[in-house]
């Protein structure tokens, strides 16, 4: 296995974290794992809401906190799941997250990625720090075997 950084960047805004988010769309396919890291209002959503538009899918990516998986297929099915609540391994395997990380029929995009206490091999890890108010930094990690 090995470990790239795709990008380390600054976001001032929302907008800019979208557009980033975006951007690295264009690095995803089908079967891809991603892994998304960082603290509550981060801007996870706003990320996977970038990287939807990105892969030109018409579904708006939400995170309300009671819901843990949405499953949605566009040009491309995708498997958003919300792992906040879930903070044992055997709450993960009660709502079969083993399976949606194993999808190769699908992008599936984790947050709270730190409560994902089962084994997988994610495609990419994207770590965004609070720094203030406006300001994140975004760390993407590219992993290969
Ligand atoms: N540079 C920035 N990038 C992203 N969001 C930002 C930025 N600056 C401020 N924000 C604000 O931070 C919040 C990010 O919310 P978002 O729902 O994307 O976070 P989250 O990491 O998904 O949180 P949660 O853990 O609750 O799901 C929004 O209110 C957004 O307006
Ligand atoms: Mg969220």
């Amino acid at each position: 296995m090995t470990e790239e950084i795709l990008y380390d960047y600054l976001s001032s805004s929302e907008e800019e974290t979208m557009m980033l988010g975006m951007e690295f769309a264009e690095s995803i396919s089908k079967g891809d794992l991603i892994l998304l890291y960082g603290e509550l209002g981060a801007g996870k959503t706003c990320f996977i809401k970038g990287i939807l538009r990105g892969l030109r899918i018409n579904e708006i990516a939400n995170s309300p906190s009671f819901i843990v998986v949405r499953q949605f297929e566009d040009k491309m099915k995708i498997n958003h799941i919300d792992l906040y609540r879930l903070s044992s391994r055997q709450m993960l395997l009660d709502y079969g997250i083993d399976e949606y990380i194993d999808d190769i029929e699908a992008v599936t995009l984790v947050e709270w990625a730190e409560n994902l206490l089962l084994d997988c091999s994610p495609s990419f890890n994207v770590f965004i720090k609070k720094l203030d108010n406006n300001n994140r930094e975004i760390i993407i990690i590219k992993k290969t075997d």
